[in-house]
């Protein structure tokens, strides 16, 4: 089979780590993958967003599968156009994808089908959000409404911080478009998780559990990021947290999603608040997590191959996915100033030095080639994400790893994986 991975990230690299280990594949692609793809698949100088250019490259060379990795795409509607010319892609459809692409939409779906979420508003008028901010209090969760690479959201400690960010928001100064509507929430306290299952819109397999490391500095403290490290399994969710997550959460989500003409197809990512035994959904995502991918992929014991054509087929039946025993942990090391603006084109020395470290693999991201050298190229650069028997021996192996990369400014947490020990 030849395969097609789009995106260019830690993500899409674990797709095609994991993808190039399968006995069905003939040749992969990657477009536009990193400098990390392209030592097991062909990188295609084709953006994600360049949609024509994408279908035109599957339709000439016969692409089999086409595995779409960021949202982007998928709410430009990627899904929808190769289907309409024959080809199998995974992904949900544009349709289905909004539950990603609008915060209010999804947050209205939830409330339809009685999904727990925190309480909120869906503003698109400053004086009637600023009632609201007024009437519910700080903290207050302000939340831009449509895509806004993962910065959309303003956990405010003051009322009239909220009113500020609702401003920015709403007279387009931040986010653009993604801005001009708002959802304002009830600020949830409690132990995050990523919740990540696989469907064709009626059967669902739920991946192995994981949780992320939202904020840049160790303790969860400074501003939120795309993510600055993962590990899988998350002992946060239990068994009895895993049940109420798919029959509270995913199961209703799922069939609403149906129900509402807009049937789900691909990886559902919920990303829930665990609190004393009760699960509250902070959002969705139409798309594996990064760096959640990393650590997850690392643990599939199963070709990945098949369950994501059995997807694209609408047709999940007779597949399921079988886990290694072990534990993984990825630890993102990410540019100088990231998540703000940050240094780009540092050379970065060692990772030969990590090649020969059992159970461990350096995942690119926002890395570039240049003479022969790889130089950063993005805030979040690499997931060094490691195996071990326990979650303790897979820090300890992860750390490893990241003690023999460096460039000049480097950042990384100090404490992934930390939580899950302390339990
Ligand atoms: P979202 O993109 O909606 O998941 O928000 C990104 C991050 O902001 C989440 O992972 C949480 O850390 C935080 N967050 C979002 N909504 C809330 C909320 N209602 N209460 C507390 N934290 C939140
Ligand atoms: N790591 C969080 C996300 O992928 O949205």
């Amino acid at each position: 089979m030849k395969i097609l991975v789009i995106g260019g990230g830690g993500r899409e690299h674990a797709l095609v780590w994991k993808i190039a280990q399968s006995p069905l594949l003939t040749k992969l692609y990657c477009a536009p993958g990193n400098p990390g793809t392209a030592l097991l698949a062909e990188n295609l100088p084709i953006g994600v967003d360049q949609l024509d250019k994408l279908l035109e490259f599957a339709y000439k060379n016969k692409i089999d599968l086409t595995v779409v990795g960021p949202e982007q795409p998928l709410s430009l509607g990627i899904v929808d156009l190769f289907e309409s010319h024959g080809l199998k892609v995974f992904g949900p459809s544009q349709k289905a994808a909004f539950i990603e692409g609008s915060k209010a939409f999804s947050k209205d779906l939830m409330r339809k089908y009685d999904v727990p979420t925190a309480a909120y508003g869906v503003f698109t008028d400053k004086t009637e959000a600023e009632a609201f901010i007024k009437s519910t209090g700080a903290p207050i969760v302000v939340k831009a409404d449509g895509l806004a690479a993962g910065k959309g959201v303003i956990i405010a400690q003051t009322c009239q911080e909220a009113v500020e960010a609702v401003n920015d928001m709403l007279s387009g100064n931040a986010f653009g478009a993604a801005g001009s509507r708002v959802v304002i929430e009830e600020f949830l306290t409690g132990e995050e998780a990523s919740f990540l299952v696989i469907t064709d819109g009626r059967k669902i397999i739920p991946l192995a559990s994981a949780q992320d490391h939202k904020a840049i500095f160790d303790g969860d403290k400074g501003p939120n990021t795309g993510g600055m490290g993962a590990y899988s399994p998350a002992p946060v969710v239990t068994k009895e947290i895993h049940e109420k997550a798919m029959e509270l959460v995913i199961k209703p989500t799922v069939e609403g999603m149906a129900a509402e003409g807009r049937p789900y197809r691909g990886v559902l990512y919920a990303g829930l608040m665990v609190k004393d035994g009760e699960v509250k959904t902070l959002e969705f995502n139409a798309r594996f997590g990064d760096p959640e991918c990393q650590p997850l992929l690392m643990r599939m014991k199963s070709d990945i191959v098949p369950v994501l054509l059995a997807v694209a087929d609408a047709d999940l039946a007779d597949s399921e996915i079988e886990w290694h025993d072990k534990a993984a942990v990825c630890v993102v090391m990410a540019s100088e100033g990231y998540p703000g603006d940050y240094a780009k084109g540092d050379e970065i020395s060692g990772l030969d030095m990590v090649a020969d470290i059992d159970d461990l693999y350096v995942f690119h991201a926002g890395t570039a080639a240049k003479n022969g050298t790889c130089v950063t190229n993005g805030g979040r650069v690499l997931g060094v994400t490691a195996l071990g028997s326990t979650v303790a021996a897979a820090i300890k192996n992860a750390y490893k790893g990241v003690s023999s990369i460096t460039w000049r400014g480097l950042q990384y947490r100090s404490d992934i994986g930390k939580k899950a020990l302390e339990r």
